[in-house]
């Protein structure tokens, strides 16, 4: 594996003071500034609490992620308890921006009066609103609970408006089963996308067949698919259905905030876009940006005191419930901002990188090919073929699976959660089912996650 591992996140940008525990951090090859270094301080405490003898290394590096605080004993672990490559599902927030979002509710439980009828909770919304939008480079945006809502916001306005949608055969299913709850079946028409075998050509002609078949008004386009995990050439999708006098789109970008360096949402030419912030961009669950020319002549679904004032409004306040996760989108969008490997890159090209490194190895090990044009479709995100000889029936894409299918048994029998599909794929008349992975990098994967994962594939196809 070719990836060189680390970790720096700081509150702000441009604070590298060295004291103390940032010589440490250094000494463990890690780049820590003050910032991080009181927090990761702070999360020691509260790590040592709970754990006995936790190890210096996982004081300043594991500690920072709650899914790997649970090493014990007095050494770095030989084995992390999960090999977590499938960020992409649920995603994952580190510790100073749990730390943002308890502080945030705590703040709410001591005294709720206070903050709603004095402000406090608006403020502290709207200042999310505000870094939400000046990580898109737009004028505004604002949050919703995740992308099935921003879904159902478009679709119930598209409703409203009445006609036609098209979606991407590789829409993310809960998106694809809400515009048909929403609009109707009949209303729903896809577009192709060719997988295996996809590169943006094809995905462009799917697109135009679709087009001139159905003439829909509107259009939800993916920018990051799920499964398969496509990445998709959005704008001149975006400019297609232009073409084709497509009324309204949309663009679903669940997964990409955190996974651009630098994005211009405007600049798509979309009328809809919206990213969780909760799967690449560090919030804990669930914060979704959603940015629209139309936010003011759209209604929320969950209407309340502000429901008739346009979504900015509407989005303050949806009814009594914990909006933690909206305030710390602040702070995670920092994290996220300040965020660099050690070797000096961001997030984004991190991930990216360690991702195709991953997958190289992994296809080499696996003796498998390629599934698609990867320069073009992969991402943080990216399909890998599993090896022939394994039962694929029991896992369906994206759905729960059972205790006999391949995905429980990498998760119970070996510690790695992954993504793994088995697809029907139509071969002329016939069809068949086939595996494949959609694996993840996240900042914190070390080349052992990607090992553990060749390795029990390479063991199970073994005992098959
Ligand atoms: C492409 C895509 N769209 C929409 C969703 C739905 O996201 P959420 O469950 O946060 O509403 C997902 C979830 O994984 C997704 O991958």
């Amino acid at each position: 594996m070719t990836t060189t591992r680390g970790i720096k996140a700081t509150a702000k940008s441009g604070d590298a003071s060295t004291d103390a525990t940032t010589k440490t951090g250094a000494k463990m090859g890690c780049t820590v500034s003050r910032t991080s270094c009181i927090e990761a301080v702070v999360n020691v405490c509260v790590a040592a609490t709970v754990l006995d003898n936790v190890c210096v290394f996982s004081r300043m590096e594991r500690a920072w992620w709650p899914h790997s605080i649970e090493c014990g004993g007095t050494r770095p672990p030989a084995k992390a308890k999960f090999a977590r490559l499938n960020h992409g599902s649920f995603g994952s927030a580190p510790r100073p921006v749990l730390a943002a979002a308890s502080a945030a509710r705590e703040k709410w439980l001591a005294q709720p009066d206070a903050l709603y009828f004095g402000g406090g909770l608006e403020a502290a919304i709207k200042a999310s609103h505000r870094a939400a939008a000046r990580a898109i480079r737009a004028e505004c945006a604002c949050l919703v609970e995740n992308s099935t809502v921003a879904t159902a916001i478009v679709a119930t306005r598209w409703r409203r408006l009445g006609g036609r949608a098209l979606v991407l055969s590789v829409a993310y299913g809960g998106v694809r089963r809400s515009l048909e709850t929403i609009l109707g079946q009949d209303a729903v028409v896809v577009a192709d996308v060719p997988f295996p075998g996809t590169d943006h050509r094809n995905a462009l002609d799917g697109l135009r067949v679709a087009l001139a078949e159905h003439r829909p008004r509107f259009a939800m386009l993916d920018h990051i698919s799920s499964q398969p995990a496509i990445e998709l050439p959005v704008a001149e999708m975006v400019a297609t259905c232009r073409s084709w006098g497509v009324r309204e789109v949309a663009i679903d970008a669940a997964h990409c905030l955190g996974q651009f360096d630098a994005l211009d949402v405007p600049g798509l030419g979309a009328d809809w876009w919206f990213s969780n912030v909760h799967k690449w961009g560090f919030a804990p669950p669930s914060a979704c940006v959603l940015w629209s020319g139309h936010l003011d002549t759209t209604r929320h679904v969950v209407p309340s005191w502000n429901g008739s004032d346009g979504l900015l409004d509407a989005c303050l306040w949806t009814g009594t419930r914990d909006y933690a996760s909206f305030v710390a989108v602040e702070r995670a969008l920092e994290y996220l901002e300040a965020w660099r490997s050690v070797d000096g890159e961001t997030a984004p090209s991190y991930n990216r990188r360690g991702l195709r490194g991953a997958m190289n190895d992994l296809q080499r090990a696996w003796n498998v090919e390629p599934v698609y044009d990867e320069d073009a479709c992969c991402s943080a995100l990216g399909m890998v073929r599993l090896p022939p000889g394994l039962d694929l029936s029991k896992d369906a894409p994206g759905q729960p699976a059972s205790v006999n299918s391949l995905r429980a048994r990498l998760r119970d029998r070996y510690g790695v959660e992954a993504a793994v599909g088995g697809f029907r794929i139509k071969n002329n008349e016939s069809s068949s089912v086939e595996g494949f992975l959609r694996l993840s990098h996240a900042v914190y994967n070390t080349d052992r996650d990607f090992a553990r994962l060749r390795d029990a594939v390479l063991d199970l196809v073994a005992a098959s």
